[in-house]
This record gives structure tokens, C-alpha cells and sequence, in this order.
């Protein structure tokens, strides 16, 4: 079967074409229409601006979908979570298509796509534990099966990828603030870290609830700190500090999560994982780690296709029934 996928829950206007049989996955076309540019102004995603350009890019991106082999049997779409009005044009989008070409429409979890990309080659052995990073989420999920997942814990404040696009504005980087970090860390050969000055003493970033026994996070302390503690630090060398207290945060609370729960494999998806220093230090830390490919660890519609074709059971044409649903939540 082929699946249609249309993917705009924050700023990229993404559309997919993959055919999938007997959970194998061909992707036929993958277009991601960044917006990044647009947002780069504001030094982060504007929701208004955002929707404004999914509207504009959607017949654009999809007009070059259908230059290839077109015929779709399913149209899988995001309606959560995500920013409403974003996920709203996408939805929108799907209905005209599905009503035109008499198609069921699937809705997809955004979080569970984010997951289910990574089963693109096999199924990863289960039970897992799965570390969702990105702009908008950080999560650690208990994938006991396709279709069962239990939230262990979260962000309290900021995502980690929003901890990373709010210090990069601190330090002049560029945005998104993720590419930008790592780039500077890159240019800090030295691997002398934690060894800001603070005035005359040394000092490291703090690794905000690294120790605590639930498996939350909190970012926000980390980019205070960035604001206000260390002034007149090399920016690069800010920037190799701030990329690994994200990452042994991350690192330890999600080990932890899959001792603790007897995990056989860890998964990692959404923006932050395709840090290169993130998925390195992963691999030294636990045997069995599995992360996407890049550009399926941002956002993209590929993802949506392949978390369609698991919810398949929802196939759906009764359109009004589809919803944007902002705050959507893995069960
Ligand atoms: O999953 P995603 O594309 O969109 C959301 O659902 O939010 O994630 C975007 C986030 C941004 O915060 C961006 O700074 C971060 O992922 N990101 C990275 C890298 N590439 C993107 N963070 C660290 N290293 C990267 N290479
Ligand atoms: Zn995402």
C-alpha cells in the first residue's frame, strides 16, 4: 500500500510518498520545506508566520510529490501534537485531498512518529525506552509495543532543543540553535570542560535533577545560568559546555530509565538526536542504542507515513472526526 503523509506540526512543510508491505517501508518521495529562514528573525518558531507559510508551501511541495509515482491508497496526517494553527493547515490540506481522491485519512501521533521512524529498517527489540528530544519535547516513553507506551517522565520547563535555541541566542549564535552549538563546540578543540571562570574560581554549567530518581528534566536553571553566571567566556567554548550538560542529563536519566526497566534497546528521535556528540557519547553508554538517520531525526513526513501505517485500525473517512489536537498525548 502507499501512503500520502503530511507533516506540519511546527515549521517544516513536509510531504512523503512510501509504500509499505508487511513492515517494510520504500520511501518514494520525501520533501521538507524549511522554514527556517523566516524564523531566523525572530530566533524562533512565530505560529502565525508558521502557518502563514504551510499554507503557502503545501500545493507548492505537493505539486513536486506528485511529479513522481502519485497514487495513494491511505493519507496519514499529524493532528498532534504540535502548534495548533500549524497542525490545523496540514489537516486542512489532507480533507481536500482525501475528499477529492475518495481516500481514508489516518491520524498520527506526532511523539509516536518521532519513535516509529526508527522501525523504518526492523523492530527494534522491545520492551524499549525512548527518548523523544526536540524543539517542543522532551520525553522518556516505555515502549512496551507498537501501540503501548507509558510517559515515564518530561520536561518541566523548556525542552532540551529549546534550552539549546535560547542559549545560542544568548551567545549570538544562529538559529536554530541546535546546528549552531554544535558547530561552535567543533571549533573548541580543547577538552577542558568544566572549567568556566566565574570570577577567579572555576566553574562548571549545572546539570539541572541529573541525580533525582524520576525520570523528568529541567532545562530553564541551565539557561539562566548561560544568561547570568558566566560572562565574558570564549563562545565556543560556552557552547561545548551547554552541548554536553544537555547531554549528560539526557544521557544518564534515560540509561537509568532502561535499567530500570529491563529496556532491551533505546530509541532516540526528534531534532536534538541528531546531535553527532549526542548519538556518539549514547553509544559508548548503552549496548544497544538505535537513532534515526538525520534527516529523519527532524521533522519530516516519512515518520508520518510510517506511524500511519501502524495506526492503520484508525483509517478514517469520516473527515469531520480528523482534529487538530495540540496537546495530544502518547498513551
Ligand atoms: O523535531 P524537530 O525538527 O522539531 C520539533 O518537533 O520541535 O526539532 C527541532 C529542534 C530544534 O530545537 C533544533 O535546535 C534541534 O532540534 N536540533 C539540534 C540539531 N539539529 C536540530 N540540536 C542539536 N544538534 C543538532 N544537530
Ligand atoms: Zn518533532
Amino acid at each position: 500500500m502507499k501512503i500520502l503523509a503530511i507533516e506540519t506540526s511546527c515549521d517544516d512543510t513536509a510531504i512523503a510518498l512510501v509504500e509499505a508491505k508487511n513492515n517494510k517501508f520504500k520511501v518514494l518521495s520525501n520533501i521538507v520545506s524549511s522554514q527556517t529562514e523566516i524564523h531566523k528573525k525572530w530566533g524562533g518558531v512565530y505560529p502565525s508566520l508558521a502557518k502563514r507559510e504551510h499554507l503557502k508551501n503545501l500545493p507548492i511541495v505537493f505539486r513536486k510529490i506528485r511529479r513522481g509515482r502519485t497514487s495513494a491508497d491511505f493519507i496519514a496526517v499529524t493532528v498532534g501534537p504540535g502548534l495548533e494553527p500549524c497542525l490545523w493547515t496540514g489537516i486542512n490540506f489532507a480533507k481536500d485531498l482525501a475528499k477529492k481522491y475518495d481516500l481514508p485519512i489516518i491520524p498520527v501521533n506526532h511523539i509516536e512518529a518521532h519513535i516509529l521512524v526508527n522501525f523504518i529498517e526492523k523492530k527494534p527489540k522491545l520492551p524499549a525506552v525512548a527518548l523523544v528530544v526536540s524543539g517542543g519535547h522532551t520525553q522518556l516513553i516505555l515502549v512496551k509495543d507498537i501501540g503501548k507506551y507509558k510517559i515515564l517522565g518530561e520536561t518541566r520547563d523548556d525542552a532540551a532543543g529549546e534550552c539549546l535555541d535560547k542559549t545560542a541566542r544568548i551567545l549570538g549564535l544562529g538559529y536554530p540553535g541546535g546546528p549552531a552549538i554544535a558547530a561552535a563546540a567543533k571549533s573548541y578543540p580543547r577538552s577542558d570542560l568544566g572549567k568556566l571562570s566565574r570570577g577567579r574560581t572555576s566553574d562548571k554549567l549545572p546539570r539541572p535533577m541529573i541525580n533525582t530518581e524520576d525520570y523528568d528534566f529541567s532545562f530553564s536553571g541551565l539557561k539562566t545560568a548561560v544568561l547570568y553566571g558566566f560572562k565574558n567566556q570564549p563562545v565556543n567554548q560556552m557552547a561545548k559546555e551547554i552541548q554536553q550538560a544537555i547531554i549528560d542529563v539526557l544521557i544518564k536519566k534515560t540509561v537509568k530509565a532502561a535499567n530500570d526497566y529491563n529496556a532491551k534497546t533505546i530509541i532516540l528521535g526528534g531534532g536534538v538526536s541528531a546531535n553527532e556528540e549526542l548519538r556518539k557519547q549514547f553509544k559508548r553508554k548503552f549496548k544497544n542504542v538505535i537513532m534515526p538517520d538525520k534527516k529523519f531525526s527532524t521533522d519530516n513526513a516519512v515518520m508520518a507515513a510510517i506511524a500511519g501505517y501502524y495506526n492503520i485500525r484508525k483509517k478514517t473517512k469520516n473527515y469531520d472526526k480528523i482534529e487538530a489536537k495540540a496537546n495530544l498525548m502518547i498513551k
